[in-house]
């Protein structure tokens, strides 16, 4: 089975609930989304190798750590790309690599439309950046891509997940990590999260 992370936190209830607020405009939406990314980035980094470094401060000299494990980054475009933003401020030197899928709105099955990624190497951390797990397609379609390459693990990191999504990845890839702030209640017919935040990309880049 996969992993599954839920991270509970004060910050994380009340950002979420400004996310979810219908009145929430774009400005606060960016802020918030960018607050829960910081949380669950930092959650999704926690088992990240260091190495033992001895560091001169201005008064004496003691023992540090420097990382010692490559992170490469996937935002799924285009929503993705709001977490992003946020996991450069932590992880300057990781490696980017772009998938772009979008849902069609009537079968909800996401299309591929882009996609370019850096070299991965076998002890490389992959986190793959997408605010939403509805049906899980775009992250089925990810992962799938993204296995070619053989990287040490693979880590999903979402705002919300639908339980849709999570059966549908953990019955795909056993061994897979999602960390998520909030496992959600359904999909509605149109495959929409509910109760959600209604579409991402949308509110976060104003469409
Ligand atoms: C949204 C969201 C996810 C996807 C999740 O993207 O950002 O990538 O839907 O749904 P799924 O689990 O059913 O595949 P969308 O296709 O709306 O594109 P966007 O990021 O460009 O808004
Ligand atoms: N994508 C979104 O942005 N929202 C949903 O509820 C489902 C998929």
């Amino acid at each position: 089975m996969s992993d599954i992370l839920l991270v509970k936190h004060p910050l994380i209830d009340h950002s979420l609930s400004i996310l979810r607020d219908r009145e929430t405009d774009t400005s606060c939406f960016r802020r918030h989304a960018g607050i829960v990314s910081q949380i669950l980035i930092v959650e999704a980094t926690r088992c990240l190798r260091t190495r033992a470094r001895t560091i001169q401060t201005p008064l004496t000299s003691c023992e540090g750590a420097a990382l010692d494990q490559k992170t490469v980054v996937v935002p799924v475009l285009r929503a993705g790309l709001a977490m992003l933003m946020t996991i450069q401020d932590f992880l300057p030197d990781a490696g980017v690599g772009f998938v772009g899928l979008e849902r069609d709105e009537e079968t909800a099955v996401a299309r591929e439309y882009y996609q370019k990624l850096p070299e991965i190497a076998p002890d490389d951390q992959v986190l793959v950046l997408d605010p939403m797990l509805a049906t899980g397609g775009s992250l089925d379609d990810t992962v799938t891509i993204l296995l070619k390459k053989n990287p040490g693990s693979i880590t999903l990191v979402c705002v919300l997940a639908a339980p849709e999504g999570i059966a549908r990845i953990q019955d795909r890839y056993p061994g897979i990590k999602i960390i998520t702030a909030a496992i959600d209640d359904h999909l509605n017919e149109k495959k929409y999260i509910i109760p959600g935040l209604g579409d991402f990309g949308d509110r976060y880049f104003g469409t």
